[in-house]
Order: structure tokens, then C-alpha cells, then sequence
């Protein structure tokens, strides 16, 4: 479809439009009523950019990452599936190398404002994994509370063939900071992390914060469906509620790792942090039309009120 095509079957006044992103790339630019904004690349349905209240970038974009079919972007919110980091897949799977197709647009109840992504298998998908698969993406912007500090993303899987798979399924999500060794990241106490910077040894967070001082690369399995990060040097946090998904990854390259990866800046470890949701310690197994659903939202926020740390989180739908 070109972009007046998507234009004119999804563009919503004022909400919704498509247009010419970084390579002459499809992206999507989704605006609130409240002002907040972001921007979803078709390939890979890749969020790439999310403005609350006051017009900051929220998330995290590598001045060196590729805007190109088949590589992924450094930065934003990469969408992990069927596999989680190294294996028999491209790194960290197909969804994020692939292009997706815009299937939907809505403005909802609290008028959020919503796009759908799909991605399904193809020939070449099937010669790499030989399985049916139907993925939906939603990237909700603003939610029923018509809070437009918040960013809901849903994810949906679907066994669309006639045998089972295992799966893994993460948001990447690279949230940006002024200061790394200015931020910790709060509600991990207790939970049990695997950590691949030690041979993958599996013991409990015994930290009540957890900072930054060298490369982090940790699974929290089964983690609380909330958890945050406190930007010190802004002096606010960044809500992070989980629904479906029963693991976080934290990490952060830090310097060396930096210099070794060619698509990030040697000195942008700094300004990001990666606090991922998904299923990422043990795969899921998906049984022909079965399907999973998992979702987070993101909220930019000044304070976490005690409601919001004792509430289970909820989502009440658009
Ligand atoms: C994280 C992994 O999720 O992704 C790290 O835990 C990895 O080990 C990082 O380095 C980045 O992966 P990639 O493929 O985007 O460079």
C-alpha cells in the first residue's frame, strides 16, 4: 500500500498520519489531544519516539542505528519474537527485521489514540521457522483515564498452522536518561535473576534499588507487574506496568560492550537504559489456534502514588 493508500483508509485527522520516516521508511505518527506524541516505523513496528506532557523524548534512538529492511534500529522499542537474543534465528528473532502491515487506526473511549500492526509468517519466515504465526501489535497512545503521560502496548500471538511452537516474546524497550549513574531502577527486590555476564548463575535481587556502575545484562524471572525507574537527575520516574508478560530484562552495555557494537554510539551508554517485559526466561508453548496476549504500559510521571505501587494493574480496555 503507498502512503496515500494508508493515508486515506487510516489517517485520522489530527491523530493519525503516515508518513516518509528516515530512508524513505513508512512510520506513523500517532498525537493525543493532550499533546503527547509517538511514532511507530512499519518496520518492525518499531516505536521509535514517545513525547508526553512537556514535548521530551522519552525513549532512547542510537545516532548509529540503521534505518534499513532487515536490520534493526538501535533504540525505540525493538518487538522480540520467536526468539529471545542468540539461537537458530537472526538475533533476537523476525519481528524486528521484518516490515508489518497497518490493519487498523481508532481514536478510543478516553480518547486515546490507537493503531494496530500484523505481521504473519511468510516463505521466508518459514525457511528460517517453519511455522504459521499471526502477530498483532496495538500501540495505544493516552489511555481510558485520558492520561496522556501513558503508552500501551499490546501484544498478540496466534498459532495460525497445524503444529505447535515454542515461543519467546519481548518489548525492548530503550528508555532514555541524562545520566545512567543518576537512575535506578525500584520493585525488583526478591525476584530471582539470571545473570549472562556470570554464566547465567540464578540468585535473588537483594537490592532494594538497583544502580548502574557496569554492564548490566540480567533476567528477572517472574517478576511484580510493576516496577519503575527514578530518573534522579530529572527527578521524575518512568512507570513501567506489565500484564500477560512474567519477565523483565535490564541491561546497559556500558563502555566496552559499547565500543564492540557497531550500530551505538561509544558514548551514548550513558543515555539509555533497557528495561524489557516479556517472555524471555522459559518459552511458551502455543498449540495450533491457540493464542497469548501480553501488554505494557509505560507512564511518565512526576511521583508513584502509594495507589499506584499497591493496585493491581489493570487494563480496562480502550
Ligand atoms: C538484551 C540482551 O536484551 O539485548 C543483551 O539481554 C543484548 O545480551 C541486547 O546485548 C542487545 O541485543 P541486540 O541484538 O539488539 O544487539
Amino acid at each position: 500500500m503507498t502512503l496515500q493508500e494508508m493515508n486515506a483508509r487510516f489517517g485520522r485527522e489530527g491523530r493519525v498520519a503516515v508518513v516518509e520516516g528516515r530512508n524513505g521508511l513508512p512510520k506513523i505518527q500517532l498525537s493525543h489531544p493532550g499533546g503527547a506524541k509517538a511514532e511507530v516505523y512499519l518496520h518492525g513496528a518499531h516505536v521509535t519516539s514517545w513525547k508526553a506532557a512537556g514535548d521530551r523524548e522519552l525513549f532512547f534512538i542510537s545516532k548509529e542505528s540503521h534505518f534499513e529492511a532487515g536490520k534493526p534500529i538501535r533504540g525505540g522499542i525493538p518487538v522480540i519474537f520467536p526468539q529471545f537474543g542468540g539461537g537458530p534465528l537472526p538475533q533476537h528473532g523476525l519481528a524486528r527485521i521484518n516490515s508489518w502491515t497497518l490493519t487498523e487506526s481508532s481514536v478510543g473511549r478516553g480518547s486515546s489514540t490507537c493503531v494496530t500492526l500484523k505481521l504473519c509468517d511468510t516463505e521466508a519466515t518459514r525457511a528460517l521457522w517453519p511455522f504459521a504465526f499471526d502477530l498483532t501489535y496495538q500501540v495505544v497512545l493516552g489511555d481510558t483515564y485520558n492520561m496522556d503521560n501513558a503508552l500501551t502496548l499490546i501484544m498478540t500471538v496466534k498459532n495460525s498452522g497445524d503444529k505447535a511452537f515454542p515461543f519467546k516474546a519481548a518489548l525492548h524497550t530503550y528508555f532514555g536518561l541524562p545520566d545512567i549513574r543518576r537512575a535506578a531502577v525500584l520493585g525488583l527486590t526478591g525476584v530471582t535473576y539470571v545473570d549472562s555476564l556470570r554464566n547465567n548463575v540464578r540468585e535473588p535481587e537483594k537490592r532494594p534499588e538497583i544502580f548502574f556502575e557496569r554492564e548490566t545484562d540480567r533476567i528477572y524471572c517472574a517478576g511484580p507487574d510493576r516496577v519503575a525507574i527514578r530518573d534522579d537527575a530529572r527527578n521524575c520516574f518512568m512507570a513501567i506496568e506489565k500484564d500477560g508478560m512474567p519477565d523483565y530484562v535490564v541491561w546497559n552495555p556500558w563502555i566496552d560492550k559499547a565500543k564492540r557494537m557497531p550500530d551505538f554510539g561509544d558514548d551514548e551508554w550513558p543515555f539509555m537504559l533497557c528495561v524489557e517485559t516479556g517472555i524471555i526466561d522459559a518459552p511458551r508453548d502455543l498449540k495450533p489456534g491457540e493464542s497469548w496476549t501480553g501488554r505494557t504500559t509505560l507512564r511518565d510521571t512526576t511521583a508513584l502514588t502509594p495507589l499506584w505501587l499497591e493496585r493491581k494493574w489493570e487494563f480496562k480496555g480502550r
